[in-house]
């Protein structure tokens, strides 16, 4: 690297950690249409390139549109913040880049990959698997319902597989990428059934074994349960005991989607949250979630080696780059990927840096924040909590001036969540509950404490009131 390169990257350096700084007007985005910024930033890929002066002036411009999802008035996925280790271990995998599918190019890499999949499939209680970083839950997901595949149908990689015959299940708010997998193994998005839930969003297991019954009397082949730890909307955890006995009395594989609240299992107070775990078939679990390791860092652990790496076969045919005597470490066997970033390193620092005990108070923190900013809404009367949570999500809507319970509350709110937007002080979500509209905030981001909270809440009343007097001058009262 020579002098001039050399002194750029200290610049991006610099600039990156000014950057991190709290914004000095407050706002965490600005609200441009995306005709707006097109229209306002140079994008031409030029002919003949504009040097590091360009890049730098690029990474600048960059910067100041960037979301600035590392503060604290970030609520709104299911993920946020940044950490100094985070964004160390990031630069060293840039400065290091290789790929993940064999020991021999990735030798450190490989067994650091190996010892945080370990550490997780201890957490989950199985007592031997094997794992793979992939590329997020969703592909986690589909992992788990192709190792399904493969132990019901042994011969469908190799001989293909028709799945029209075949069903799998999920509770109705499952995460949509089921959807997706059911769709790319071959079962069909429309042989997904969706098992009715309790009151709070978790899956009915007498639901679940009704269903089952129902399609196996209509000569359907049941193929897998998914069953949820942490939905998206809600956070709610689906009850795994009385899940595991059903799939066990019908011989199903039981993949658990863990992706949002798999944490759960370093804290002593919440990991009952999971209570089951052990007795799952698989299990993807998204660190790039509430452990905050930046996008992307997401763990698929099958309790049975054979079938995750047969899942993954490809019938050698990659003698370019595997050889049988590195057999054991290599873990592109294990991957749907061929070239893989290095995802384990962020998540390898994090972890040596906090220990179990760190991620245990961050989830028995997170958790009091959300009960914290539970508390305000109930207290709020021109608010209404809607549940209280069982994991971080915080649903609730404005009772809008005489907007009541239908369309006209959800036009309300999701008004009240473009002002949100606009305003671009606090990042929130909307979502539908029981077919209604809800603002969720979730607590994923370390800089979140009490004040921000408080803050939100004061914002949102605030933002409201405006609302209402707005649309009292625009719609006068006959
Ligand atoms: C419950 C659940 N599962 C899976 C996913 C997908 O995860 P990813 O975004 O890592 O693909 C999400 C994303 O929010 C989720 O909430």
């Amino acid at each position: 690297m020579d002098e001039e390169e050399r002194r750029f990257l200290e610049q991006v350096l610099a600039d990156v950690l000014q950057h991190l700084e709290p914004p000095v007007d407050g706002a965490i985005r600005r609200n441009l249409a995306p005709a707006h910024l097109a229209r306002t930033t140079d994008l031409a890929l030029p002919m003949v390139g504009g040097g590091l002066e360009q890049a730098l002036a690029d990474v600048r411009t960059f910067l100041r549109e960037a979301v600035r999802t590392d503060q604290p008035g970030f609520m709104n996925p299911l993920w946020g913040g940044v950490t100094a280790e985070a964004i160390a271990a990031e630069l060293v995998v840039a400065a290091t880049n290789t790929a993940m599918y064999t020991y021999e190019v990735a030798p450190l890499a490989s067994l650091i990959e190996t010892a945080v999949l370990d550490r997780m499939r201890q957490h989950l209680r199985f007592p031997e698997g094997a794992g793979t970083l992939t590329s997020g839950g969703s592909n986690g997901n589909l992992m788990g319902m192709l190792c399904a595949r493969q132990a019901a149908a042994p011969a469908s990689g190799h001989d293909g597989f028709d799945g029209r015959s075949w069903v799998a299940f999920v509770s109705e708010e499952a995460h949509y990428s089921t959807a997706m997998a059911a769709g790319l193994i071959g079962v069909g998005r429309g042989n997904l059934i969706r098992v009715a839930t309790d009151g709070e969003g978790r899956m009915d297991p007498g639901a679940l074994e009704r269903a089952i019954e129902r399609e196996v009397g209509l000569g359907r082949r049941p193929l897998c349960v998914i069953a949820t730890s942490g939905t998206t909307v809600r956070g709610a955890f689906d009850p795994l005991e009385p899940v595991a006995d059903v799939c066990e009395r019908h011989g199903l594989w039981l993949h658990v989607d863990a992706a949002w609240g798999g944490a759960c299992l370093f804290s002593a107070r919440h990991r009952h949250l999971m209570d089951g775990i052990e007795r799952a078939d698989s299990v993807c679990w998204d660190a790039h979630k509430m452990m905050g390791l930046p996008l992307i860092c997401s763990a698929f652990i099958a309790r049975r080696p054979d079938v995750l790496r047969a899942a993954c076969a490809h019938g050698n045919e990659a003698h370019y780059l595997f050889h049988d005597d590195a057999e054991s470490h290599d873990l592109g066997r294990y991957s749907l990927q061929c070239g893989r970033r290095n995802d384990a390193l962020k998540l390898f620092l994090a972890w040596r840096s906090k220990g179990d005990a760190g991620w245990g108070a961050m989830v028995d923190r997170y958790m009091d924040l959300a009960a914290h900013l539970a508390d305000r809404i109930e207290a709020e009367p021109m608010l209404e909590l809607v549940g209280r949570p069982a994991w971080t999500n915080v649903c609730f809507r404005h009772l809008g001036a005489g907007a009541g319970l239908g369309e006209a509350s959800d036009r309300f709110n999701a008004g009240l969540r473009d002002a949100l937007l606009e305003d671009g002080r606090y990042m929130v979500s909307r979502a539908d509950l029981d077919g209604r509209v809800v603002l969720r905030p979730v607590i994923a981001n370390p800089a979140v404490d009490a004040s921000t909270l408080d803050g939100l809440i004061d914002h949102v009343l605030r933002l409201a009131r405006t609302l209402e007097a707005e649309s009292q001058v625009e719609e006068p009262q006959p």
